[in-house]
């Protein structure tokens, strides 16, 4: 069977180097993978009263979990908002972990890939993100890290990678990847 693979990204402007990195990454997957983007930027910030009290539940947050419980896999692409992760991201989670018993994200396979301008590759976004998906109880890809420095050197004006060094960096991790996909789906067989 197909299995999909949803890329969240952190950053919602429009011209984002994580929107251009994620895409790169989603033509890296082999036959039999399938990948998409979802859409975080229009879910209103979390409220616990939404999930508890009647009639307060935001129009677009069940076409999103219908959407979060359609995919097999996770890649989070983030850039770093003052050594951290953006708060839409953050948002994105919290709304796929409630209700409370309903955490959609529960033991699937989750791929961060920081990235920056600057020449440490958002290391602060990705680890302060590991610490949540840790809890959230997903399965994230340990090795190879993927921090992306200098990100602004590595892509063309239409977000295709420049050079073949970093195209076989970026199948590095896509492979490790789908790798961990594989042996978590066994494991639950
Ligand atoms: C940044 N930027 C940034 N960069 C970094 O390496 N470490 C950081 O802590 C921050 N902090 C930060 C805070 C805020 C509020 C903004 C808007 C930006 C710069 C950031 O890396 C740069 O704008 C990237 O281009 C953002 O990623 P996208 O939007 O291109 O994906």
């Amino acid at each position: 069977m197909v299995k999909k693979i949803g890329f969240l990204v952190g950053s919602l402007r429009e011209e984002a180097y994580s929107k251009k990195v994620a895409l790169a990454f989603s033509e890296l997957f082999p036959d039999g993978y399938e990948t998409g983007m979802v859409e975080i930027g229009h879910l209103p910030l979390y409220n616990q009263d939404f999930d508890e009290v009647e009639g307060m539940l935001p129009e677009s947050y069940t076409p999103f979990r219908e959407e979060i419980k359609g995919y097999d896999a996770f890649v989070l692409v983030t850039p770093e908002y003052n050594r951290s992760y953006p708060a839409a991201l953050k948002n994105a989670l919290d709304v796929g972990s409630r209700p409370y018993g309903a955490n959609l994200w529960d033991g699937k396979p989750v791929a961060v890939i920081s990235q920056s301008p600057g020449a440490l590759g958002a290391f602060g976004a990705n680890h302060h993100l590991r610490q949540v998906l840790v809890f959230l109880n997903m399965v994230p890809l340990q090795q190879p890290e993927a921090y992306i420095g200098n990100v602004h050197k590595l892509l063309n004006e239409d977000g295709s990678v420049k050079d073949e060094k970093t195209t076989e960096y970026f199948q590095s991790i896509v492979d490790a990847f789908v790798q961990l996909i594989e042996s978590t789906e066994q494991s639950k067989q």
